[in-house]
C-alpha cells in the first residue's frame, strides 16, 4: 500500500473517536449512572465487587497474552508495566522515589511512574487490594476473583478480553487496547467512587477506597499513552484500519456486556449477549 500521510492519521484518528466516543458502553452506561446515585444495597456493593473481582483477575491472564503476543519491545514493555504493576510492583517516579507504599491511605499515582527497579510488595497485587476491599463486606479470599464466580456476562467480558485484547494480530489488539482506555478513562470510575462514598458513609465507614481512587486517577494516563501507541502502530506497514476497528468495536461490546449483565442482575432479568 501507498505511505499513509499525517491527513490519513487524521482521518483514522476521527473514525476511530467516533466509535469510542458513540458507543453506548460510553454514553449511556445505566448501571454506574445508577450506581453514583449512591442507591446500592450492601447485597448489591457485594455483587459488584465479585464481578469487578472476576474481571479485574482475569485481566492479568489477558495482560499476559497482550505481552506475549506483543509487535515490538516498546509494546513489550509497555504492556509489562501494566502488568507487573497488577501484580505488585509499585511504580518508581523517574525522580527515584519510591510511591505509593500505602496503598490503601491516600493512593498516589506517579506520573511517568515505571515498575523498572520499583519494589514488589504482594499486598500491592491489585487483587490483594479488591479482598481487602471485600473484607468490611463480608468477602474473604474464597469468594472473589475466580472464573467460577463470574456470571454468563462477567464471562463473556473476560472472555472477550482474551481473544481480541490479547490477539495475536497487533492491528486487533491494538484496537481493543485503545477502547478499553478511553472507556476506563470516560467516567465509570468517578460514578462507581461515587456510589461507594455514598454506602461508606450511610452504612459502611471502614470501607478502604483506595483500589476505585488509585484507578480513577491513573487511567488518564493510560489514555494519554495509547493516543501515542495509535500514532505509532498507524505508520507501521502491517497496520491495517479495518482490523483495529473491528478489534475496538468488538471489545466494547465485550465490555458492555460486563455492565449490562450487572444491570439485569439489579432488575432481574435475563442477560443476553448483544
Ligand atoms: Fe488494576
Amino acid at each position: 500500500m501507498e505511505t499513509r500521510t499525517s491527513a490519513d492519521l487524521e482521518a483514522f484518528q476521527a473514525k476511530v473517536e467516533s466509535l469510542v466516543h458513540q458507543h453506548p458502553v460510553v454514553v449511556d452506561n445505566r448501571y454506574t449512572a445508577w450506581f453514583a446515585t449512591g442507591a446500592a444495597t450492601r447485597d448489591e456493593v457485594r455483587h459488584l465487587t465479585i464481578q469487578f473481582s472476576v474481571f479485574s483477575h482475569l485481566f492479568v491472564e489477558a495482560q499476559m497474552r497482550k505481552v506475549i503476543n506483543a509487535a515490538d519491545i516498546e509494546s513489550y514493555r509497555a504492556g509489562k508495566e501494566i502488568l507487573m504493576n497488577e501484580l505488585g510492583v509499585i511504580f518508581r517516579s523517574s525522580g527515584g522515589l519510591p510511591a505509593g507504599e500505602d496503598v490503601d491511605a491516600d493512593p498516589d499515582v506517579v506520573p511517568d511512574g515505571t515498575v523498572d527497579g520499583g519494589r514488589f510488595r504482594f499486598t500491592a497485587a491489585h487483587f490483594e487490594w479488591l479482598v481487602r476491599f471485600g473484607a468490611p463486606l463480608g468477602l474473604g479470599f474464597g469468594d472473589m476473583g475466580k472464573r467460577r464466580h463470574g456470571t454468563p456476562s462477567t464471562l463473556f467480558f473476560c472472555d472477550e478480553l482474551l481473544r481480541i485484547y490479547g490477539s495475536e494480530d497487533p492491528s486487533t489488539a491494538e484496537g481493543a487496547s485503545y477502547a478499553v482506555e478511553n472507556w476506563a478513562a470516560a467516567g465509570f470510575w468517578k460514578e462507581l467512587i461515587a456510589g461507594l462514598r455514598a454506602f461508606k458513609e450511610r452504612e459502611c465507614p471502614e470501607l478502604p477506597l483506595g483500589f476505585w481512587i488509585w484507578h480513577d486517577r491513573i487511567e488518564d494516563q493510560h489514555a494519554a499513552h495509547t493516543a501515542d501507541e495509535l500514532t505509532e502502530a498507524f505508520f507501521r506497514p502491517d497496520f491495517d484500519e479495518d482490523r483495529f476497528l473491528a478489534g475496538a468495536a468488538e471489545m466494547l461490546d465485550g465490555v458492555a456486556a460486563f455492565w449490562t449483565g450487572l444491570e439485569s442482575d439489579r432488575l432481574g432479568t435475563a442477560w443476553r449477549a448483544a
